[in-house]
């Protein structure tokens, strides 16, 4: 016999979402299947690659690795959230001056770890960078051109006060 499915509620992109689905149900598929976040992409689904990252109350969570209903009632924030209509995110502007995105499957998850990164005061130096995307992993880029994205984002942001 099926368990009962629950409701669950959150924010996704400041945009109140609710669905009914089985308690089982991962953040990541709630988001893909129920909540129409389908910028938010499955990798390994194992915790391992970084791909699902989104922003939970600001925090980097692998989607895949949580339960929706363990967000419940939570403000969720993905790659789409970024920019508004056509008006991209300058970070996103970023990537696509460096050319940080090529097949574009790891970039969600890249482009909200390195908002995380700057929003909690971490530092503009490649090697902060690195670490702080160390556990987002890229089948295409061999991470230079992602570096170079984050770091002229971030130096850009100190040189305006902050990360915009
Ligand atoms: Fe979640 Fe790989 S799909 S970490
Ligand atoms: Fe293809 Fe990163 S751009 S996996």
């Amino acid at each position: 016999m099926n368990p009962s499915p629950i409701h669950v509620e959150m924010t996704v992109n400041d945009r109140p979402v609710a669905a009914w689905m089985p308690a089982h149900t991962t953040l990541l598929t709630a988001l893909r299947e129920h909540f129409s976040a389908t910028d938010v992409k499955y990798g390994c689904g194992e915790g391992v690659c970084g791909t699902c990252t989104v922003l939970v109350d600001d925090e980097p969570v692998n989607a895949c690795l949580v339960f929706a209903v363990q967000v419940a009632a939570r403000d969720v924030r993905t790659m789409a959230g970024l920019s508004s209509g056509d008006d991209l995110h300058p970070l996103q502007r970023c990537f696509l001056a460096h050319g940080g995105a090529q097949c574009g499957f790891c970039t969600p998850g890249m482009m909200v770890t390195a908002l995380a990164h700057a929003e909690s005061g971490g530092g503009s130096g490649r090697d902060e960078i690195r670490e702080a995307l160390s556990g987002n992993i890229c089948r295409c880029t061999g991470y230079v051109k992602i570096v170079d994205a984050v770091e002229d984002w971030m130096t850009m942001s100190d040189d305006v006060g902050g990360a915009a």
